[in-house]
């Protein structure tokens, strides 16, 4: 299926129906899992499936999902990253990916926050022997209600106005513009994607040939230190939708060249990397 029409029956499933996934949808979705592309390529990484959710859910309580309350799954799927530059970006771009072919297959998921000052103490009480951190967590199932072919109204979404701008910070670029540029489609779309709370903490600056990522920086924020992983989520759904219009390219993490003053950025916004346009 197109990556639109997948994404724009997205939405993030806490209520399973009980009971395991079959046997064939794990194998398929894990052999898929081994195959997602990273973007930042010479991080080692590792999916581990949680079979017995019961189990692992117990073991999560107080160390993950808000306020320290995981979602109850079934499954849990966690992707363990070497820790390097860039790994949880890299968490959020594969991850995501796992999560929309999930979705394809009518499997339902839902992110899972870890509380930064737990996630070396969770690796223990989960007892995973595996090298790395846990980088992201997700819980998944069977959707207790049925989720698939319905359109999810994009109520509580900004308005793509609110979010991408023109040349410098705040310069309203106007839809007609976009469309002139092949990229109104592009932004409709990619407001799907999940955040923490909702809060889509992410900005765009379209330059004369590149698309800029800006991201929220919260520092008074004790809960969440950085937006990384939602970082690597939009940069999926950017990508994907780019390419769907035929605009080829990948992301630059390196984002030196990038003067923060001269698009008049402010300080509460981290530039995270480009892509052609
Ligand atoms: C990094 C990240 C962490 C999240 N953590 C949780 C969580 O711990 N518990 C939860 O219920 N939802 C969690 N979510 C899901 C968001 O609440 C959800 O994506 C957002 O409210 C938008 O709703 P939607 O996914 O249905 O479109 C998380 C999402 C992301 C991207």
């Amino acid at each position: 299926m197109q990556f639109h029409k997948i994404i724009k029956q997205r939405k993030s499933v806490r209520e399973f129906k009980e009971g395991n996934l079959e046997n064939k949808d794990i194998d398929a979705l894990m052999e898929f899992a081994d195959s997602v592309k990273s973007i930042e390529g010479d991080i080692s990484t590792t999916f581990y499936f949680v079979k017995d959710g019961n189990k692992a859910y117990e073991k999560m309580v107080g160390y993950a999902g808000y306020y320290g309350m995981p979602i109850e799954g079934p499954h849990y799927l966690l992707l363990m990253s070497e820790k390097k530059n860039n790994y949880k970006i890299n968490a959020g771009y594969m991850m995501e990916q796992v999560m929309v072919k999930a979705m394809e297959m009518e499997i339902g998921t839902c992110w899972i926050d870890i509380l930064e000052e737990k996630r070396v103490d969770l690796k223990s009480a989960l007892k995973i022997d595996i090298e790395g951190e846990i980088a992201a967590i997700v819980a998944l199932g069977y959707p207790k209600t049925n989720i698939f072919g319905i359109e999810i109204p994009l109520t509580g979404r900004k308005s793509i106005e609110e979010f991408v701008y023109k040349k410098s910070w705040g310069e309203l670029m106007s839809l007609g513009e976009l469309s002139q540029r092949g990229l109104q489609d592009v932004f409709y779309y990619v407001r799907y994607a999940p955040s923490w709370g909702n809060i889509q903490p992410w900005k765009f600056i379209i330059d004369d040939y590149r698309l800029i990522l800006t991201m929220h920086q919260e520092k008074e924020d004790k809960v969440l230190e950085d937006h990384d992983l939602e970082c690597g989520i939009m940069m999926l759904y950017i990508e994907k939708m780019m390419h769907s219009q035929g605009i080829s390219g990948k992301w630059t993490l390196n984002i030196g060249d990038i003067d923060s003053e001269e698009y008049k950025i402010p300080e509460s916004y981290k530039v995270m990397g480009w892509f052609p346009i």
